[in-house]
């Protein structure tokens, strides 16, 4: 494996301030990105095994089925960038379908897991140059030194993208164009609305793994900024929010409490919540805008038979 490249969030003063700003809002709310410590990100693959959890399932049939098609225009030797690559379970399919790729440079903010996961890569696929870089992708220090010529390739999958803003989205993708350069691909996995049927099990399952993986921020934050909140006083919540189109994951405080981090004190009511992420749920139109916007073109769209799941494949040319 190659260099290993240091990038973006420091923490804990990142997530100090992230947990104490977002405790001190009218509406508690704490970015999504702080779920996934090692234990948040070991959760987040149990939850990719859930029967309720058809995101995965669903994405990773559609990339079998339509991965050589989508990349045939891509040329030889590409370099791929995996945004959120977690256990970089699906980029063996990409990787595959291309032609002799050169380089895998693989982002997350979830570093031991990441480590893991791309030394499986490295040893797959030995010819390849491999790269783990630990950081935020949406800051603005992630500038991993990609290898000269060559196609580039972004990887986004896991719609991760569901979790950002109008406004995030439109910071990753200008940034992404900027790293990945002028004639580059970006291949992006979305979610699209469907029935709140479908989506409330999907977020909520009958095996409390996602309640597990929400109520971990709790220990998370209890361990690493001197919290002292009792995890037994939170209950995990999935919103659907049609007006919105997304689910949002809440920690609804069970009774009026109070508690402290690195010193701070906090009161939170019963019924009060911490709003910790959202998933949204695109439209083909509602991804066309926000291509457009940051300069990327939608060159290929697939999606599997129910239309759950899309795959985008957007260029800069
Ligand atoms: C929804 S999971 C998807 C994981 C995997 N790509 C998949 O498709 O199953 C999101 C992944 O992105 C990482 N992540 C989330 N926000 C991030 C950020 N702002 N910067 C870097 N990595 C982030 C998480 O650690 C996690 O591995």
């Amino acid at each position: 494996m190659n260099v290993v490249v240091k990038a973006g969030t420091e923490v804990p003063d990142a997530f100090l301030n992230d947990v104490l700003s977002g405790l001190s809002r009218p509406q508690k709310a704490i970015p999504p990105h702080w779920l996934y410590d090692q234990t948040g990100s070991e959760l987040f693959e149990q939850i990719t095994q859930l029967p309720e959890y058809y995101v995965t399932r669903v994405e990773v049939a559609l990339l079998e089925k339509t991965v050589a098609a989508l990349v045939s225009d891509i040329g030889r030797g590409a370099t791929v960038v995996e945004y959120g690559a977690g256990a970089a379970v699906k980029v063996s399919l990409l990787l595959d379908a291309l032609e002799k790729p050169s380089a895998y440079v693989a982002i997350d903010i979830s570093y031991g897991h990441l480590l893991e996961a791309v030394r499986g890569i490295a040893t797959d696929y030995p010819d390849l140059s491999v790269s783990p870089v630990e950081g935020d992708f949406l800051a603005g220090a992630v500038a991993a030194e990609l290898p000269d010529g060559g196609p580039r390739v972004g990887f986004f999958p896991g719609s991760t993208i569901g979790n950002l803003s109008d406004q995030q989205i439109h910071r990753f993708l200008t940034r992404a164009g900027s790293l990945l350069g002028h004639e580059s691909w970006l291949l992006l996995g979305a979610d699209l609305r469907k029935s709140s049927d479908i989506l409330i099990p999907a977020y909520d399952d009958s095996a409390d793994v996602t309640a597990r993986f929400n109520k971990n921020l709790i220990t998370r934050i209890n361990r690493e900024l001197s919290g002292t909140i009792n995890i037994d006083q939170f209950a995990h919540r999935a919103i659907w929010r049609d007006d919105l189109s997304r689910i949002e994951m809440h920690l609804e405080s069970l009774s009026d409490q109070e508690f402290s981090v690195a010193g701070q004190p906090y009161a939170m009511a019963r019924g009060e919540t911490i709003h910790t992420e959202n998933s949204r749920k695109f439209t083909r139109t509602a991804l066309q805008g926000l291509a457009d916007r940051a300069g990327w073109r939608i060159s290929k769209y697939v999606t599997d038979r129910q239309e759950y799941f899309a795959l985008l494949l957007l260029t800069r040319s």
